[in-house]
């Protein structure tokens, strides 16, 4: 294989390679080049957000996400909707919302509309992102409801609710809870298995969990063997499982480069190994663009956190001969 996006199409079972796009990595023709010749799949860092598609109550917006909907299936590749329902990057208007009524009745406008909206184009979606929380990002530290705006007024049901309303709006769809920091072994992933595996029991529509594996400060750290185990906890409730957003940062020294690599390849070859793990998804294309580098818990100062598969003249580094070598079986 020459790219990693043929690399993911030939493992078996194949293997969707992803990508967090951006609207204004789109406006750069290398970005575009290495974005779809390396991806098949995409997910919006920003533009599918609450807060983009829905800024005041009823009134969508659409243009920025569909540019990069249209843009990926100009280049055949799926993409995932992110994300239906989450307390960051929600308007005002929503978060400041009481009533449980309304509530429900502002979700189920959002789900509906959102998905009706892109119904022809994407059967992907995460429904419900990080419900959870802990003392600490890195998932240690008295697990339990994020108190959103959602959980606050509708109680825990919020959860099962919004995987029916996306169910009943598109039966064919893939529906998934997705979470940082529950990577690997802490509190707060057993927490989150709990919530999902009572899901699963109550037969709540849910396909799959996707785990965002942001790897390093501010989140956590997770060897090959401990993501593997973890996978397949997932697995056997009869659950897909998606590396959703991954990237590693080497800011602060937490990370070694030779850990950097050492856990790019083996979390991925964990993906590679389990057969039920369906897509790995790196959050950003290029260093120089990444979220982490003007993310303050990330510890970057200004400085880059060298955290992705392309650098900022977009060649492969050395992370990327690492991934590619776990998708080809090495
Ligand atoms: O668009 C505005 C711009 O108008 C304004 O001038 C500028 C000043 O701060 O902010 C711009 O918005 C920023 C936005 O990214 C677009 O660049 C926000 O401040 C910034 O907070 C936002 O960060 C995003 C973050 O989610 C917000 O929660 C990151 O790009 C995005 O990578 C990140 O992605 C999340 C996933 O969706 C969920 N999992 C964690 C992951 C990393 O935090």
């Amino acid at each position: 294989a020459s790219t990693l996006r043929e690399a993911g199409e030939k493992a078996n079972p194949p293997i969707l390679i992803g990508a967090a796009i951006s609207g204004g990595g789109l406006g750069n023709n290398d970005y575009k080049r290495v974005a779809a010749a390396e991806h098949n799949y995409v997910t919006a860092e920003n533009e599918m957000k609450w807060d983009a598609l829905e800024p005041s109550a009823g009134n969508f917006s659409w243009g920025a996400a569909d540019n990069i909907v249209n843009w990926a299936r100009q280049n055949n590749m799926k993409v995932k909707g992110h994300t239906l329902v989450w307390h960051s990057q929600l308007p005002n208007w929503m978060s400041s919302m009481t009533g449980k009524a309304n509530v429900e009745a502002a979700m189920r406008r959002h789900i509906t509309q959102v998905m009706g909206h892109f119904k022809d184009r994407l059967d992907h979606w995460d429904v419900v992102n990080e419900a959870v929380q802990t003392d600490s990002d890195t998932g240690v530290g008295n697990p339990r409801m994020r108190p959103t705006v959602f959980y606050n007024q509708i109680g825990e049901s919020y959860i099962d609710l919004a995987f029916q309303i996306a169910r009943e709006q598109d039966p064919k769809a893939k529906l998934y809870y997705n979470d940082y920091s529950i990577d690997a072994r802490n509190a707060k992933v057993d927490f989150v298995y709990n919530m999902i595996k009572g899901m699963v029991d109550r037969g709540v529509p849910i396909d799959g969990v996707g785990f965002q594996m942001h790897i390093g400060p501010p989140n956590n750290e997770a060897t090959g063997a401990d993501v593997a185990a973890n996978l397949k906890r997932f697995t056997d409730l009869g659950l897909e499982v998606l590396i959703s957003e991954m990237d590693i940062n080497r800011c602060g020294g937490v990370v070694t480069a030779e850990e950097q690599l050492t856990y790019y390849h083996d979390i991925v070859a964990a993906c590679f190994k389990e057969p039920k793990c369906t897509a790995i998804t790196f959050w950003g294309i290029n260093d120089g663009r990444s979220w982490l580098n003007s993310w303050s818990g990330a510890l970057c100062n200004g400085q880059s956190s060298q955290s992705l598969l392309f650098n900022d003249q977009y060649g492969k580094k050395e992370t990327y001969n690492r991934v590619m070598n776990a998708l080809l079986g090495k």
